[in-house]
C-alpha cells in the first residue's frame, strides 16, 4: 500500500487527529462546520464499550470480553487456517503452530502471558495459534510497551522517554499529550531508535502537531496530502477555540476524512474525556 510506512498510535492525547492513508486523487472540500455532535452520513455510530478490571488477576481479566468475542474470533481463525492450508494443504504448519511456537516465543513479560493463557482458554484456541494470528510479533511487542506505559507511567516525560528509547520491533509513530501547556509530541521510531521528537512549542505558537502516515520531513505522495488540509483548517481556528467541535470538524473535511477512514477519536487528557465514532465517507470521497 502507498504510503504505509508505520504503525500509528496515540496516546493520552489532548488533540488527537486520527488519519489513514489513502491513494487516488484527492477529493477535497472547505473545511466543515457545525459537524459536531455527529451524525449524518459520515456518522456510522457509537462503538461499544468493555471495561477490562487490572484489579483481577491477568488470567481472568479478559473473561467478559472474550466471551463476546470468542465467535468472531474463531471466523478469523478459521479463515486464516484455511487460506494457510490453501498454500500448504498437508495441515502441517497450523500443526507445527499449534505445538511448538508456544515453545519458540518463550515466555512474555509481566503480565501478558497469563493474559494470553486466559483469552486463549475462553476462545478455546490453542495459545500457538493464538499468538501466531494475534501476534505478528513485532506488533505484539509494541502493544507490551503501550500497555506498560499506559498502565505505569506516572507522568508525560516518563511515557514520553520510554517511548523514545525502548526498542520496539517495527517502525511507529506515536503521538503524545500531556495536560500541560506544552506537553504533546508525535515520536517518529525505528525498530532500535526515534528519529525525531516534534513537540509543540508555544512561544512559537506551535500550539497544534498534525500526523499523517508520513514521516514530517518527507513529502507525501501527491495523491495522498491530508496534512496540508487538516493544517489549513487548524489555521482556521485558534487554540483558545480548539474543542472536540472544531477538532471532529476538521477530522470531517475531505480528504482528511476519506474511504479509510474507520473511526475518529477526540481524547481530552484533563477532562478525562473519550469519544470514538465510527464513520463513514460516501461518494464522492477518494480512497478506495
Ligand atoms: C474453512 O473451510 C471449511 C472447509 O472447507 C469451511 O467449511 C469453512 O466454512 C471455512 N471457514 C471459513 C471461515 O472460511
Ligand atoms: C505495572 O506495574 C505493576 C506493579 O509493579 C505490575 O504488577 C504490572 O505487571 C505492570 N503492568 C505492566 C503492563 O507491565
Ligand atoms: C496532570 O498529570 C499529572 C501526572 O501525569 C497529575 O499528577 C496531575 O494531577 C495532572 N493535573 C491535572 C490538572 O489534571
Ligand atoms: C498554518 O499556520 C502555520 C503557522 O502560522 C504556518 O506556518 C503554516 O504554513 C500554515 N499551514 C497551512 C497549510 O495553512
Ligand atoms: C472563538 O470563539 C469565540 C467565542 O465563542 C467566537 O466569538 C470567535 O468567533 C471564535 N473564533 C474563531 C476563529 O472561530
Amino acid at each position: 500500500m502507498l504510503g504505509w510506512s508505520r504503525l500509528t498510535f496515540i496516546l493520552l492525547s489532548g488533540i488527537v487527529t486520527c488519519l489513514v492513508a489513502q491513494q487516488v486523487p484527492p477529493w477535497t472540500e472547505d473545511c466543515r462546520k457545525s459537524t459536531y455532535p455527529p451524525s449524518g452520513p459520515t456518522y456510522r455510530g457509537p462503538v461499544p464499550w468493555y471495561t477490562i478490571n487490572l484489579d483481577l488477576p491477568p488470567y481472568k481479566r479478559w473473561h467478559e470480553l472474550m466471551v463476546v468475542k470468542a465467535p468472531a474470533l474463531k471466523v478469523i481463525i478459521n479463515s486464516v487456517k484455511n487460506i494457510t492450508n490453501a498454500f500448504v494443504p498437508s495441515g502441517r504448519i497450523i500443526q507445527l503452530v499449534d505445538q511448538k511456537l508456544p515453545g519458540l516465543l518463550g515466555n512474555f513479560p509481566g503480565p501478558f502471558e497469563e493474559e494470553m493463557k486466559g483469552i486463549a482458554a475462553v476462545a478455546e484456541v490453542p495459545l500457538g495459534v493464538m499468538e501466531w494470528i494475534l501476534g505478528k510479533k513485532d506488533a505484539q511487542w509494541i502493544g507490551f510497551i503501550l500497555r506498560s506505559v499506559l498502565e505505569n507511567s506516572t507522568s508525560y516525560e516518563e511515557a514520553k522517554n520510554i517511548l523514545t528509547n525502548t526498542k520496539i520491533l517495527a517502525p511507529a509513530y506515536f503521538i503524545v499529550g500531556g495536560n500541560q501547556s506544552g506537553e504533546g509530541c508525535v515520536i517518529t521510531r525505528d525498530r532500535k531508535q526515534s528519529l525525531d521528537v516534534y513537540e509543540l512549542d508555544p512561544k512559537q505558537g506551535r500550539w497544534y502537531v498534525v500526523q499523517t502516515n508520513y514521516d514530517r520531513w518527507k513529502n507525501p505522495f501527491f495523491l495522498d496530502d491530508r496534512r496540508t488540509p487538516a493544517k489549513m483548517c487548524l489555521n482556521r481556528t485558534t487554540q483558545e477555540n480548539i474543542s472536540f467541535a472544531t477538532i471532529y470538524d476538521v477530522l470531517s473535511t475531505k480528504p482528511v476524512l476519506n474511504k479509510l477512514t474507520v473511526y475518529t477519536v477526540l481524547i481530552d487528557v484533563t477532562k478525562g474525556q473519550f469519544e470514538t465514532y465510527l464513520r463513514d465517507c460516501p461518494d464522492p470521497c477518494i480512497g478506495w
